[in-house]
């Protein structure tokens, strides 16, 4: 056996090598070419399947002395949330707005001055994530010509977003003054005159008028058992109600509402949210009742259009912040 080339042989053992090399890397710069090709396709192709989130700029609807909330989970302690803006306006100014002036002014003639916010009610000064999850859903599904009404709005994304995209009108209510001025003020910034900013208390006895609307919604209202149970008996009455549209557009896509929907949004880290749902057992006579536990908002859309009452559970990771 020989163990020594010749010159000639090491030149085309090398060649031989070398082009080995070349062709290996030819390929894998082939193969990054046609993973980076596929990527790109599936990408665009998921891009065009989704709906197109306003959700991201829907967000930005809430926008509050002047400056707008940022699409992050606005959590209290976050510097652009709702409640720490209108901390910072109310450290010793009344609750004024330089663009656009008295915010009690701003949409309804409600002449309650709001109070400052405190950590008390830091609750309703912020979006929550089913608000988030609120708003997409009526991005999709909703019909311009809905009236809505939100319970326990805070801040409102779900109220301002609905005004934002056309609704006929839109009733954004609470019980915390701040959090209403915060609607108000955001309606006005925004040129949204279809939407009303008013008091009511879920847990009130409820023999007084709710306002009339095609959808009403409750985004993560459940503060308290108290609230849980009166919200319960508000949805049941709202569901033995029935309205007439008010304007019959034939264009729109979704199917025109005649008998009020009821949609509401709650985790299931909300511990009250039991005491709401064994109420409405109990009241609608239906011990099958629970939250629905479709994976995604394209899977509710069913709940969302078909069903009179909508038990959105929802996950809190799921949802999008853009
Ligand atoms: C966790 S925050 C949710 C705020 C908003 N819906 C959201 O999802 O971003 C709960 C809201 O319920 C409101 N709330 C609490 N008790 C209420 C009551 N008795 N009637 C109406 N709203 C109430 C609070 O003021 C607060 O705005």
């Amino acid at each position: 056996m020989r163990n020594t080339h010749t010159i000639v042989e090491l030149v085309v053992i090398g060649a031989k090598r070398f082009d080995i090399f070349v062709g290996m890397v030819v390929l894998r710069f082939v193969f990054n070419l046609l993973l980076l090709t596929i990527i790109i396709i599936s990408s665009s192709a998921t891009r065009s399947t989704k709906p197109i989130v306003k959700t991201t700029s829907a967000a930005c609807q809430v926008r509050v002395f002047g400056k707008t909330v940022q699409k992050v989970p606005l959590r209290y302690r976050d510097d652009d949330s709702p409640y720490a803006l209108a901390v910072a306006a109310f450290s010793d100014e009344p609750l004024v707005d330089s663009s656009c002036g008295s915010v009690g002014s701003a949409v309804d003639a409600d002449p309650s001055p709001a109070s400052p916010p405190t950590t008390m009610n830091f609750l309703a000064t912020q979006v929550w994530p089913s608000a988030r999850t609120a708003a997409r859903a009526l991005e999709r599904y909703m019909n311009p010509s809905w009236r809505i009404c939100e319970f326990g709005c805070g801040p409102g994304l779900p109220s301002l977003v609905a005004a934002s995209l056309g609704a006929d009108k839109v009733y954004a209510t609470d019980v915390d003054a701040t959090g209403l001025e915060l609607v108000k003020l955001a309606a006005k910034q925004q040129g949204l005159e279809n939407i009303e900013a008013r008091t009511f208390d879920l847990t009130d006895n409820h023999d007084h008028e709710l306002p009339q609307a095609d959808l009403y919604l409750f985004s993560d209202v459940f503060e308290s058992a108290k609230v849980a149970i009166g919200a319960a008996a508000i949805c049941y009455r709202l569901l033995g109600q029935q309205h007439q549209p008010r304007k019959d557009d034939a264009s729109c896509p979704a199917p025109l509402l005649v008998l009020p929907h009821v949609w509401v949004f709650a985790q299931a880290d909300r511990a009250q949210r039991e005491f709401f749902l064994k109420e409405m057992q109990r009241l609608l006579k239906d011990p099958s009742l629970s939250w629905s536990t479709a994976s995604n908002l394209e899977e509710e859309k069913a709940w969302a259009l078909n069903s009179r009452l909508w038990l959105c559970d929802l996950d809190e990771m799921n949802v999008f912040y853009g």
